[in-house]
């Protein structure tokens, strides 16, 4: 049988945004339930490619090294609450456009190499909480900016508590212009 690997795009925020987000998350986690996602698996999904074989890895980064896109701003405005999912998540009010074009260029390069991937649209969004099925407030939400410089190709291995993540590919994105 073929080797299969259930591989995504995402961005990995810098480790003082993902220690703030975790502690809001654990917060949010006594009143909303569920599981805080740990501070070092918080991420952004770019594009999900799923279960694909092993062998068709290089395809996914040769994609990427083709996916030129502008470092930028990530401003997560908000934390929302789908309480049917149980997933409790934070993210920008609108996407910011750099962060659009690399969705944009990104899936475009996937398709050409022949990875199918999902039409729903696009939403920018973080999951902190999973499981979380209790319909109340959240805590106050401070907004935060997260610097995006870099997006990565990710192996997820998922175990009976929580996803391990293997980092097979980073890619850098261009410096902003100066002014
Ligand atoms: P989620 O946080 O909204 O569940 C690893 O599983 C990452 O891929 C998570 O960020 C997860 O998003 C995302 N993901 C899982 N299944 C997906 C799917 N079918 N389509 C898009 N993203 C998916």
């Amino acid at each position: 049988m073929q080797a299969t690997a259930r591989v995504f795009f995402a961005i990995w925020p810098p480790p003082g945004v993902a220690a703030a987000l975790h502690r809001w998350a654990l917060a949010a986690r006594r009143t909303a339930g569920g599981r805080a996602i740990a501070a070092e698996a918080i991420h952004l999904t770019l594009a999900f490619l799923g279960e694909v074989p092993e062998t068709r890895i290089a395809a996914a980064l040769a994609a990427a090294e083709r996916s030129e896109a502008a470092a930028h701003a990530l401003p997560l405005e908000q934390a929302m609450h789908w309480t049917r999912r149980g997933i409790v998540w934070c993210g920008p009010v609108s996407t910011p456009p750099e962060l659009a074009a690399l969705v944009r260029r990104l899936s475009a390069e996937l398709a050409h190499e022949g990875f199918v991937l999902e039409r729903r649209p696009f939403l920018a969004h973080v999951t902190l909480l999973r499981n979380a099925r209790r319909a109340r407030e959240l805590p106050a939400w401070q907004a935060l900016e997260w610097p995006v410089a870099e997006f990565a190709l990710v192996r997820s291995r998922l175990s009976a508590s929580a996803a391990r993540y293997e980092l097979l590919g980073r890619f850098q994105l261009a410096a902003a212009m100066p002014e």
